[in-house]
């Protein structure tokens, strides 16, 4: 049946199964493939994406339940990679294998939306959920601090230090 959704602020309507995950919906529907696929079962992150400004994981999120919902994937972070998570992300070099990275910026992104200056505890909570099989989280939490700074300051400053922030792992 036909669902109308608004993806990274463009309407459209994809006509699939009410119970369809919208995962499934994002990547071989719309063709959207930032967003991967880990678990399929809610456990793993790599499937976040943002409805109405939260993180969701959208192999857990059917289709009905996102229609007419603003619905954001990696893809629509930013027009060019200039999200402050992005330009973060890139400074630390963040990612090994790449595979988990779009649910941990969506994740981070969400999480810096409505908590500008995260604690290390708002990190970990918020980033709890997000697994990385290549254990980059000692760069990810380094990462969403310098993200806050960036997003605060407007745009990045050579930085007193990526490898203080990014430490040793
Ligand atoms: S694929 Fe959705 S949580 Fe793992
Ligand atoms: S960078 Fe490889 S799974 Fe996270």
């Amino acid at each position: 049946m036909p669902f109308k959704l608004i993806v990274n602020g463009r309407p459209t309507t994809v006509d699939v199964p009410a119970d369809m995950p919208l995962l499934w919906v994002i990547r071989d529907v719309l063709n959207l493939r930032g967003t991967k696929f880990g678990c399929g079962a809610g456990l793993c992150g790599a499937c976040t994406v943002h409805l109405n400004g939260q993180a969701v994981r959208s192999c857990q999120t059917l289709v009905s339940a996102a229609a007419n919902a603003q619905i954001t994937t990696l893809e629509g972070l930013s027009p060019n990679a200039s999200h402050a998570v992005q330009l973060a992300w890139q400074e630390l070099d963040v990612p090994q294998c790449g595979y988990c990275q779009a649910g941990q910026m969506m994740s981070a992104a969400a999480l810096l939306a409505h908590t500008p200056s995260p604690t290390d505890q708002d990190i970990d909570d918020a980033m709890n959920g997000n697994i990385c099989r290549c254990g980059t989280y000692l760069r990810i939490r380094p990462a969403i601090h310098r993200a806050a700074v960036i997003a605060q300051n407007g745009s990045p400053q050579p930085a007193q230090s990526a490898q203080n922030l990014a430490g040793k792992d």
